[in-house]
């Protein structure tokens, strides 16, 4: 279902016969929501989220591509996610079991003045499926078109903003004792200590050769996130706490107690394609109630 949404803007919305659904912005590929068949809002997006190119929204689950953040000479966190997609009619068959659920698939590929900035002609076609029982895969496909044999190299991230209740109540498991990039300490190599991860101040770290699991517990909702991902070795964690949530102009200050970033992401290892090559990078979110006693 095609519709209008902020400002006018187009958006999809996927709705599963059990009740969960999913909105997508053609404005950046971006997710926007994502309801379980409560019809409760597992995504984050600020209240104040800019609706506007070339802006991106503040919140859901924007595609970094094909930088993530300034590592390069690009825009922070490439410019995929304040480019219109478009809805791609015909899609070379994927080989998995997203084309059995309720799914859109959408492309973009650079215009003339795009590749005055990246110098590559690409196609990168994002997949974004609903599940029976509401859970939401995101399948990118990323293929060099380059026709004068060059390759490119490029990072990215899914950079899920994930709502929860209480930040000083949520942890992450699964990427304790890894190696992580710490992005407020001039991304010096540390290694993590302790159990799990849990919120007490700033934090923007990239997690290095993750696993495939990743799981988020909320506590006060007595709700777990399960990421899996594929393609896609690191893992970035995200809160911008109070002061730099003042800074944030499209972010209402206390915001940051709602949401956490957890970002399936190639990073430390660009991707490097040569010409008729195909990249792929899939993340799988699903939310299961959890008892305060789970994963403990
Ligand atoms: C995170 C980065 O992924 O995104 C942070 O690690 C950055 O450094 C954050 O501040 C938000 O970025 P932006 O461009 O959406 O404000």
């Amino acid at each position: 279902e095609l519709c209008k949404g902020v400002n006018g803007l187009e958006k999809v919305i996927l709705r599963d016969v059990r009740g969960s659904s999913a909105e997508v912005y053609l404005y950046g590929g971006h997710v926007t929501s994502w309801k379980n068949d409560h019809g409760e809002e597992l995504l984050f997006v600020s209240s104040k989220a800019i609706f506007k190119p070339p802006k991106a929204i503040r919140g859901g689950i924007p595609i970094c591509f094909p930088q993530f953040s300034n590592l390069g000479s690009l825009e922070q966190h490439g410019f995929a996610r304040n480019k219109f997609w478009s809805i791609d009619t015909d899609p070379p068959p994927l080989s998995t079991s997203s084309s059995s659920k309720v799914h859109i698939d959408l492309i973009l590929r650079p215009s003339d003045e795009d590749m005055k900035i990246w110098l590559n002609s690409y196609e990168f076609r994002l997949r974004i499926a609903l599940g029976p029982g509401g859970d939401l895969t995101l399948t990118s496909r990323v293929r060099n078109t380059n026709t004068d044999g060059r390759p490119f190299r490029f990072t990215f991230a899914y950079h899920t903003y994930f709502s929860v209740s209480d930040i000083s109540e949520v942890r992450v498991e699964g990427l304790e004792t890894h190696d992580y990039l710490d992005n407020l300490q001039n991304r010096e190599r540390f290694t993590e200590q302790g159990d799990a991860i849990t919120f007490e101040s700033e934090v923007d770290k990239i997690y290095l050769s993750t696993p495939t699991k990743i799981a988020i517990l909320d506590h006060e909702k007595k709700r777990t996130f399960v990421i899996r991902k594929d393609g896609l070795p690191d893992a970035v964690v995200w809160n911008p706490w109070d002061k730099k949530a003042k800074a944030m102009a499209d972010f209402v200050d206390d915001d940051y107690k709602h949401m956490l970033c957890v970002e399936a992401a190639a990073i430390e290892k660009p991707i490097t394609l040569k010409p008729g090559e195909e990249w792929r990078g899939i993340q799988e979110l699903s939310a299961v109630p959890s008892s305060y006693c789970s994963g403990q």
